[in-house]
């Protein structure tokens, strides 16, 4: 409680709720103190970050209004609406909040607007979740042109379930030091659609794709764009690309993310053996569930052609593993089988084949 005293703003709101009025929608908080029964999970966590002075809003219903009454010098917001699907939301709002480093919106709007006029010079990171429950379908969100260039500190941008077609093609252009780009059900079929909007961001070293609609890896074109694609995604430290099902691979499709860290995805046997072709040269971890029809050298080809370093699979026919069968497998780090309907490997299997694979 101590440290809350040290802003104006909150002793004027600590006195309101200690004689018994608090913030309706709000819950206002420092690092020190004791959460007790907080109910808002989704801005516990941070808790451990540099920045202390933290708002949590739940049942918002209008931005504007419910969230008057905050102290202008929180440092975390995080927003959690019941109804939002036919409002704008104005970034230019959160420009009151100047020392705001952290911003996170679940709700689905029918239009985010930029920030004008107004700025928010420090906003690092910004969290922005368009879906209400899992699987429940895409938030339709018109989001235009630059949209975020003038946050000219954001560093992570995480957008999950808003449809990447209700957004400008250059809606991420511009912004000047965006470094971690992270998206979750775009409700989008074709991995270029993401790539082509983010490809001109010179400062992104990691990106992150969730994308269970996409089943093709084909190959794409960006419009008005003549860049070799190889030499695009240069400054990658990492990328983790996690799709469900991958039913078609074209050659050359992947040529532009030449190096993965994760890429988690179902194949058939026939599409796995295409992987290689597809201008990926070498993936970190690799995780296959629930193929069927893969054999463990198929397995151990690819293994061996993309340099991988830790696999997770789960091969329904583990009859067909041998120590001749693991021979390309020698590169690897790690490697978690599991069978049918296990979560472990299945017992039946003779596990002395895997010493061969540890590195002398
Ligand atoms: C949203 O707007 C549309 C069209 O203006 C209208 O048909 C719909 O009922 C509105 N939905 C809500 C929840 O207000
Ligand atoms: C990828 O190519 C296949 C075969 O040409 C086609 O059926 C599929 O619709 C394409 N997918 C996308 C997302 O373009
Ligand atoms: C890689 O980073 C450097 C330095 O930030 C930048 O000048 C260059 O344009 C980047 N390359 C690509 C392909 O984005
Ligand atoms: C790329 O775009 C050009 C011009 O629009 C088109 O001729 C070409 O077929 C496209 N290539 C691919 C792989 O889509
Ligand atoms: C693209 O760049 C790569 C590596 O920088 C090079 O090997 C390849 O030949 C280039 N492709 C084209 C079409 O210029
Ligand atoms: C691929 O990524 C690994 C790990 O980040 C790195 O050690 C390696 O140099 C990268 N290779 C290329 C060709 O970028
Ligand atoms: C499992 O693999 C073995 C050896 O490759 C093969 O003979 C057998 O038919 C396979 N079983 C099933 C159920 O696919």
């Amino acid at each position: 409680m101590r440290g809350m005293f040290s802003h104006p703003a909150v002793l004027f709101l600590w006195i309101q709720s200690a004689s018994g009025w608090m913030h309706p929608k709000c819950q206002i908080y420092d690092s020190g103190e004791d959460l007790g029964d907080f109910a808002t999970w989704t801005c516990t966590y941070l808790r451990h970050h540099e920045e202390h002075y933290t708002a949590a809003c739940e049942e918002v219903t209008a931005i504007e209004e419910d969230l008057l009454g905050l102290p202008p010098n929180i440092n975390n917001l995080c927003i959690t609406m019941t109804h939002g699907e036919n409002r704008s939301m104005s970034l230019g709002f959160f420009s009151q909040f100047q020392d705001l480093v952290y911003l996170y919106i679940d709700g689905c709007f029918a239009q985010i607007l930029p920030t004008g006029n107004s700025h928010l010079p420090n906003l690092e990171h910004m969290y922005l979740i368009g879906k209400w429950v899992m699987g429940s379908g895409c938030c339709d969100c018109h989001i235009g042109p630059h949209t975020f260039r003038d946050l000219v500190k954001l560093s992570h941008l995480y957008i999950q379930g808003y449809r990447l077609r209700a957004m400008a093609p250059d809606v991420f252009h511009g912004i000047p030091q965006l470094q971690i780009f992270s998206i979750g059900e775009p409700c989008e079929e074709d991995l270029s659609e993401i790539l082509c909007r983010i490809m001109n961001i010179k400062s992104l070293i990691k990106i992150r794709v969730n994308a269970p609609e996409i089943q093709s890896l084909n190959q794409s074109n960006c419009s008005n764009n003549n860049q070799n694609v190889t030499s695009v995604f240069n400054n990658l430290t990492r990328v983790d690309l996690l799709f469900d099902e991958i039913t078609h691979i074209e050659e050359g499709a992947m040529a532009w993310l030449q190096n993965l860290t994760i890429l988690n995805a179902d194949f058939s046997q026939e599409v796995l053996l295409r992987l290689p072709l597809s201008g990926i040269k070498q993936i970190q971890y690799f995780s296959c569930f629930g193929s069927n029809d893969i054999d463990i050298e198929s397995i151990c080809n690819v293994v061996f052609l993309l340099s991988i370093k830790q696999i997770y699979l789960n091969i329904a026919n583990t009859s067909s593993l041998s120590m001749s069968s693991v021979e390309l497998c020698i590169g690897l780090e790690y490697m978690h089988l599991s069978g049918p309907g296990a979560i472990y490997p299945t017992p039946h299997l003779k596990w002395n084949f895997i010493s061969s694979l540890k590195k002398p």
